[in-house]
Formats: structure tokens, C-alpha cells, sequence
């Protein structure tokens, strides 16, 4: 991954419901290389908001076959760069942009034949439709079930999409709406997408958890909790679970008391960084935390997004020593057993530590 910003002109903005937008760049030949992207993946925004430097990373709502970068933001209240999305972005303006990342997606091949299901809240459909359009678009063979939640119905962002593409893969995707606060005829699908919800979906066969291939979660984090746990419980394989989360709950004060602990033992600890070609070595300084803000005290443009190893946009690969990492929510098991970390979350232990970004 290139971990620098790109200048790209927004070429449209589409409001997608009363709080949401979606945002498609201009990509230049010279950028294209740069900003292929895997389904499901996401972009890492960078504005300049009151002096301060925000950085958000938002997904893709678009199938890499559909030719476009196009990304959907919804405002969430006092969200800061959100609200300045959904009212001060027009097209024309310039914003600097990351190349596409993210481990929440899947490689898709013409030959297969299988049945997906992606669980989707609110906003998290972005990534979701993004894989399932690629499933229908790339797998000829191939099935896709959604349940998607909302509260009501027009807080239901790319809905006229879905019911287009429904009625374009009729045989081949089935789409079922969950409100919270609209009363639907079938008790099923009123009320949240909760644990007893998923289990009575499971119950049912409504999903046919044993026929699927991959399941792919993304909302609100108790409505994914509710589906992991459920798909788990039926005894869905783990490595068939997809999640994405866009938000975590902060830190409490044991978590928080754990990680400065962390730190300060690691304090003067030599970590050797790599980013961009370059080889730096400095002495770890507790005060600033973890390896990512030393890289970046140091003049190190070390990539990030969210700071609470939710986004995985400061991954790096640990070449040699040992770190220990707090939260990671960010990373796939694979990922970690090939020995990425969050340089966020991270604190080296011992000496001796290389930690490539460029890995
Ligand atoms: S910056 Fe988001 S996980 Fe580290």
C-alpha cells in the first residue's frame, strides 16, 4: 500500500438520505495504478478543519467493475469531519486522498458457485454493497443474501440502488429489510438485528448458515456482536466471518491505565522504522504513547487514520523483536500471525525492534 495522500478533484456529490452523502473522485491515468481497489475496501480522507489535521477513512460503495471511486459518508452527530462532508464538500474542490485499504473483503472468481450473506446497519452497507455487487458482478454462479437494518425506512441509504440491482439479479439476490421503528407486516423483520433476531433467522433457515460461504458484518458494534456471536454459536466457522468496524468504544480508565503502563516500560527502547525506502532508528519516548507516534515525532509521515486500532491504516510489519499491541480490531488473524501490527496500539518489548511500514 502507498501510504501517502493524493490530491483528486471530486468529480460528483450525491445525496444518498437526508444525512448522507456519496462522494466520487476524479482519477487521473497517471493515479489509476494507485487507486485500484479490492471490494469492500475503504479510503482515508485528510482535511485541514480548523487548523487541525482530520483524517477519516470511509468505505467504497462501488464494485472495482464499476470504473468509478466513489465513497458514501453519513453525518453522525458532532462528527467533525462528517458534518463538514455533507456541507462544505462540492465537486471541483480537491481532497487529499489515501490509496485504497482494508482486509474486508474477498477474492472473488468466475468459476465459483456460491451463496454469500452480508448483514448490514446504517451506514455499514458501504462496504457491504460494495462485495456484494462484485459477488453478483464477478461470480456469474453466484448468490447474495442481505439483511440489512435500519430505523426506518428513509433512513435507508442506497435504497433505490438495491432495488434496482434487485431487479437486475432477481434469481440471484434476495434483499430483506429490518426497521426498527416501522411496524412491517411479517413481526420478523421489525425491531433490531439482535442476538434472538439472528438466532431465529438462523432457526428458520432463513440463512442456511451450513450452505455459506462468507458471511460479511458491518453496523453498529452490538448489532455485529449479536451476528458474530449467533454465526458462532450455530457453529459457523470463524474464518468464514467477515467484520468491519468503524468505531469502537473508547478506552475506560483500566484500559487506558494498562496502556500507559505499557509504554513507560518500554521507555528508551531502540525501534528501527522503515517507511518509504527510508531506515530511521530513535529512542522509544513514552509520553508519546506507541511506535506510531514516535515514527511520527520523528518526521516520519506515517499513515493513520483512527488512533484506536480500529482502521488499520497504521499497519506495519514487525521484521524482528516483539511488541505488544493493545486493542486490535483491525486486523485479520491471518494478518497478525504474518506479523503485521497496529503501530497505534503498539509498544515495543525489549530492543531490537524493526517495524517496516513499507511490508
Ligand atoms: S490508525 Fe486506525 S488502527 Fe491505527
Amino acid at each position: 500500500m502507498s501510504t501517502g495522500f493524493h490530491p483528486l478533484t471530486i468529480a460528483e456529490i450525491r445525496r444518498e438520505t437526508a444525512d448522507a452523502i456519496s462522494i466520487r473522485f476524479d482519477v487521473p491515468d497517471a493515479l489509476k495504478p494507485v487507486f485500484a481497489f479490492k471490494p469492500g475496501q475503504h479510503l482515508t480522507l485528510r482535511a485541514d478543519l480548523d487548523g487541525q489535521d482530520v483524517r477519516r477513512n470511509y468505505s467504497l460503495c462501488v464494485a472495482p467493475q464499476e470504473g468509478e471511486l466513489r465513497v458514501a459518508i453519513k453525518r453522525v452527530a458532532g462528527g467533525l469531519f462528517s458534518s463538514f462532508a455533507n456541507q462544505g464538500l462540492a465537486p471541483g474542490m480537491v481532497m487529499q486522498v489515501m490509496a485504497p485499504h482494508g482486509a474486508f473483503t474477498w477474492a472473488f472468481d468466475a468459476d465459483a458457485s456460491n451463496h454469500y450473506v452480508g448483514f448490514a446497519g446504517g451506514s455499514g452497507i458501504t462496504p457491504v454493497l460494495s462485495l456484494l455487487k462484485s459477488a453478483l458482478l464477478a461470480e456469474p454462479n453466484s448468490r447474495f443474501t442481505l439483511l440489512y437494518g435500519n430505523r426506518d425506512s428513509a433512513s435507508i441509504i442506497f435504497l433505490e440502488e438495491l432495488a434496482a440491482l434487485k431487479d437486475r439479479f432477481m434469481q440471484r439476490l434476495s434483499i430483506l429489510h429490518f426497521l426498527e421503528d416501522e411496524e412491517e407486516e411479517v413481526a420478523l423483520f421489525n425491531g433490531r438485528l439482535d442476538r434472538a433476531k439472528c438466532a431465529e433467522l438462523l432457526e428458520r433457515r432463513v440463512i442456511p448458515a451450513a450452505d455459506i460461504a462468507a458471511f460479511f458484518i458491518c453496523g453498529p458494534g452490538p448489532m455485529m456482536d449479536a451476528v458474530e456471536h449467533s454465526l458462532l454459536e450455530s457453529g459457523v466457522a470463524r474464518d468464514k466471518v467477515l467484520l468491519e468496524r468503524f468505531t469502537i468504544d473508547r478506552p475506560d480508565a483500566a484500559q487506558a491505565a494498562a496502556s500507559a503502563a505499557r509504554a513507560e516500560a518500554a521507555a528508551g527502547a531502540k525501534v528501527v522504522l522503515v517507511l518509504d525506502g527510508r531506515r530511521r532508528s530513535i529512542s522509544f519516548d513514552p509520553a508519546l504513547g506507541n511506535i506510531l507516534e514516535n515514527a511520527r515525532a520523528a518526521g516520519l509521515p506515517a499513515p493513520y487514520a483512527c488512533k484506536a486500532g480500529v482502521c488499520a491504516t497504521c499497519r506495519a510489519k514487525l521484521v524482528s523483536g516483539t511488541v505488544e499491541m493493545g486493542a486490535n480490531y483491525g486486523l485479520t488473524a491471518a494478518e497478525v500471525a504474518a506479523g503485521y501490527i497496529l503501530t497505534c496500539q503498539s509498544v515495543p518489548v525489549g530492543t531490537d525492534v524493526v517495524v517496516d511500514y513499507d511490508g
